[in-house]
C-alpha cells in the first residue's frame, strides 16, 4: 500500500490530483453511465479525498464512499460535511443494504495486485449489489502503459498547493520476475523551497495493469456481463471502463 494516501500526503494528493483530473468531466462521465442504466443508489470505492462525491452530493444523490485510507476519508468527510463514508477494503466489506451501481475510480483497480486481490473484490462486489445491479470500473490497459513507461523512464507533474510549488517525478519499473503485469512505480515528491527542490517524500508501491482480456475473464468467472467497454484516455494513463451487470446466482 501507498504512503501517498497516508499523513501530509493525503493532503499534498488532493492538491495535486485537483490539477490534473477535471472532476466536473469526470462526474459527468460516470453520472451518464449511472442515469443510463437506472441506478440511483451508489457505492464508490477509492473514493480517496471526496471529490467525487462532491458532485454526487450536490446533486442530492443517494451516495456513499469507501476508502482504505483513514487520512483520505478525513479529508473527504470535511469536504462532505454530511456525506457517508466507510473505512473499508473492496476486497471484504458488507454494506447495510445493497446498492444498484458500485464505482471502482480514479484507476483504484492497480491496487489489486493478485488474482486473490481482484476475485475477492468482484465476489464482493457481487455480494452488495441489487439483482441486475451494475458495477462500473476502470485500469490500466498493460498493452499501452507498458511500452509508454519503456518511452518514458521518468513522467513529472507539477501542482501549486498553499503557495508551495511541488513536483512529483515517477517512475515504473517492469521487473520481469513480477507476478502478472505489475510494475514497481516510485515517486519522488518535492516541493520547490527558494528555488531549490527539496525531497518531501520517495513513495514505492506496487500496482498491476491488465489486459483487456484478462478483466473479461476475471468478469465472467465472478457472474458478471459486459455491457461496455470504452477506451478512456485520462491525464497520464490509457484506461478502460467498464460497465458490467451482476448475474443473478
Ligand atoms: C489513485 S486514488 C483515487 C482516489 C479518487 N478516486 C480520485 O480519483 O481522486 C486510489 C484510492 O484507492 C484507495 N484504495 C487503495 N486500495 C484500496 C482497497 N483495497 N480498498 C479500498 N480503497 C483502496 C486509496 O486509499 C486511494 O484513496
Amino acid at each position: 500500500m501507498a504512503n501517498l494516501y497516508d499523513g501530509k500526503m493525503a493532503a499534498i494528493y488532493d492538491a495535486m490530483y485537483q490539477t490534473f483530473v477535471n472532476y466536473d468531466d469526470e462526474y459527468a462521465f460516470y453520472n451518464n453511465l449511472i442515469t443510463e442504466n437506472n441506478a440511483s443508489s451508489v457505492l464508490e470505492i477509492g473514493s480517496g479525498s471526496g471529490n467525487l462525491a462532491k458532485r454526487f452530493h450536490k446533486n442530492n444523490q443517494n451516495y456513499i464512499g469507501l476508502d482504505y485510507s483513514e487520512d483520505m476519508i478525513a479529508i473527504a468527510k470535511e469536504r462532505n460535511k454530511n456525506g457517508t463514508f466507510i473505512k473499508g477494503d473492496m476486497r471484504d466489506f458488507q454494506l447495510n443494504e445493497t446498492v444498484d451501481c458500485i464505482l471502482i475510480t480514479g484507476r483504484s483497480t492497480s491496487y489489486l495486485i493478485s488474482n486473490q486481490d481482484i476475485n475477492k473484490t468482484f465476489e464482493c462486489l457481487h455480494k452488495n449489489l441489487n439483482n441486475e445491479g451494475i458495477i462500473i470500473f476502470d485500469f490500466i490497459d498493460a498493452n499501452r502503459f507498458i511500452p509508454f513507461t519503456k518511452e518514458n523512464p521518468v513522467i513529472t507533474h507539477e501542482a501549486d498547493y498553499q503557495d508551495i510549488h511541488y513536483i512529483r517525478e515517477s517512475h515504473w519499473d517492469t521487473n520481469m520476475s513480477l507476478e502478472n503485469f505489475m510494475l514497481e512505480w516510485s515517486a519522488k515528491y518535492y516541493a520547490l523551497i527558494n528555488g531549490k527542490k527539496e525531497m518531501i517524500e520517495n513513495d514505492f508501491s506496487t500496482v498491476r495493469v491488465f489486459t483487456r482480456n484478462e478483466i473479461e475473464l476475471f468478469l465472467y468467472l465472478n457472474h458478471f456481463e459486459i455491457l461496455q467497454t470504452i477506451d478512456r484516455k485520462t491525464y497520464a494513463y490509457d484506461t478502460y471502463v467498464i460497465v458490467a451487470k451482476k448475474i443473478k446466482l
